[in-house]
């Protein structure tokens, strides 16, 4: 069994998507175990109580110093039985040593085709602005493994998505989120069956032929 805790800052339309393919039967092999939001008020919070899922509100704010804070997500990770991260839309940089316990098992949805139009900065809207700046005719979606740089680490799935003359910020996001949708629960997937394998540094992903 894959027990995920799902990381978010925001809305949460891409946890919704993971809770929609278990309940649908395309994720058998996984279950949510903890959802963490940095935003006391996020969408993803509500959505996790509504769904009655054990959830926290952790933000570095709460407290006194970086350790502590490492420390008690660490030992909440633990404690739910958290065999992989899934940071969908969480804004904020994971510590490092989250990073280093969980080696190979986080992953990140990212609104762009990385390596470009990633790293710091490169959040939300933000993306989609640069994609239009520099009249790309595609952009997408990428899943990848999490590494102690932003935005970086092997990719597990990619997806693109046209670029359209008339699009603006907005409708780009939108086309992107929806093929996010897509690629988050089928990579949670392939990590289920166990066909991702990640080795020096590089991501082996074995799909089915169709
Ligand atoms: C998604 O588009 C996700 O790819 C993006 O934030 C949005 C969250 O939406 N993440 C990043 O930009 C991280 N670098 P959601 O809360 O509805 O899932």
């Amino acid at each position: 069994m894959l027990d995920i805790a799902v990381f978010g800052s925001g809305r949460g339309s891409n946890f919704k998507a993971i809770l929609d393919a278990i309940a649908d039967g395309r994720l058998p092999e996984t279950r949510i175990v903890l959802v963490v939001s940095n935003a006391s008020d996020a969408g993803i919070l509500d959505l996790a109580r509504a769904a009655r899922l054990p959830y926290r509100h952790m933000s570095r704010k709460q407290y006194a110093s970086e350790e502590s804070f490492v420390a008690d997500m660490l030992a909440a990770l633990r404690a739910a039985g958290t065999n992989l991260i899934v940071l969908a839309g969480y804004m904020k940089h994971l510590p490092a040593p989250i990073v280093t316990a969980f080696r190979h098992r986080i992953l990140n949805i990212h609104p762009a085709l990385l390596p470009k139009f990633g790293g710091k900065g490169m959040y939300g809207s933000r993306v989609h602005e640069a994609v239009l700046a520099s009249h790309e005719a595609l952009t997408g979606a990428t899943v990848h493994v999490v590494d102690e740089v932003y935005d970086h680490g092997p990719i597990v799935l990619q997806r693109t998505v046209p670029v359209l003359d008339t699009d603006s910020p907005e409708s780009l996001a939108a086309r992107v989120l929806e093929m996010e949708h897509h690629i988050l629960p089928e990579a949670l997937r392939l990590v289920a069956e166990g066909r991702v394998t990640v080795a020096d540094g590089e991501t082996h992903v074995h799909i089915r032929p169709v």
